[in-house]
């Protein structure tokens, strides 16, 4: 058996960031393709396939069309684009919530077909037995409460959860059911700072929040978001940290521009 040489960059993997709770502030990005998973994965200690793909890949108006194929397709690009960050995948809408055997099943696709590290499941008490059934077989799982997009009916829109006393509790009891059931880290979307604040100090696993404060053990944003790709909207939680729609929209005119003009290709391009 090898063992790692020491100057090489250290792997991340549901060890190291459940130990990372109150040492290491942990940094999460979603990915969806090879490319960007190169590009992020020197910078980032995890990688979430988030179904989020549903609607900055897919293009839909929210993530329920999400398949667990879809996801498994995306992970595997994914795998082969990253070498040291822990890779999580996301369960689509009802591949947890319809009983264990098929939680266990799902889950199990996304680790052995999609070689992610881990996966994630929204909801908290609801997928408690799920979540215990599928570490039970030896997958780490991460947890995801608060704001969960895949109930969005239920909630009445993207809204910040946890607003009233009993939404407060519900959240908290969906945090401490999560950590019991043996999950090694949990998302926090979409809740007052304060409320994440709480749950931090109340959990011995990490959390790491979107849309929950800075009192989490970590954070972690839409690639698309952040990159600014999309000129029409921006979540208030997320912060634009380049422009990159005009840059890409201005690159695609120009190649355009080049062609009708006949200046691309060049002598330099052609054979
Ligand atoms: O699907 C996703 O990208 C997510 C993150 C926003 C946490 O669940």
């Amino acid at each position: 058996m090898s063992t790692q040489s020491s100057d090489k960059p250290k792997k991340h993997t549901a060890l190291t960031v459940a130990n990372a709770k109150g040492k290491d502030r942990l940094v999460a990005v979603t990915a969806y393709d090879a490319q960007f998973a190169r590009l992020f994965d020197p910078h980032v200690d995890i990688l979430l396939v988030g179904d989020s793909l549903g609607m900055v890949i897919q293009g839909n108006s929210d993530t329920l069309g999400v398949t667990i194929e879809d996801v498994i397709y995306h992970t595997k690009a994914v795998a082969r684009g990253r070498s040291r960050a822990h890779l999580v995948a996301d369960m689509p809408f009802l591949t947890a919530g319809l009983g264990s055997r098929t939680a266990v099943k799902n889950a199990g696709r996304l680790i052995s077909e999609g070689r992610a590290d881990a996966v994630k499941i929204e909801g908290g008490v609801a997928v408690a037995k799920a979540i215990a059934a599928i570490v039970a077989q030896g997958i780490p799982v991460m947890g995801h409460v608060g704001l969960t997009p895949q109930s969005v009916h239920r909630m009445g829109g993207y809204k910040i959860q946890g607003k009233t006393e009993i939404s407060r509790k519900n959240i908290l009891d969906d945090a401490l059911a999560t950590e019991q059931a043996g999950a090694y880290s949990i998302v926090l979307e979409g809740i007052p700072a304060d409320l994440a604040a709480e749950i931090t100090a109340k959990l011995k696993i990490p959390t790491i929040g979107i849309g929950a404060g800075k009192v989490c053990d970590g954070q972690i944003l839409v690639a698309y978001d952040l990159l600014g790709l999309n000129p029409d909207f921006c979540p208030k939680f997320a912060k634009q940290f380049a422009t990159l729609h005009p840059l890409i929209s201005g690159a695609i005119k120009q190649y355009a521009q080049a062609v009708k003009e006949e200046t691309f290709p060049g002598k330099e391009h052609s054979f």
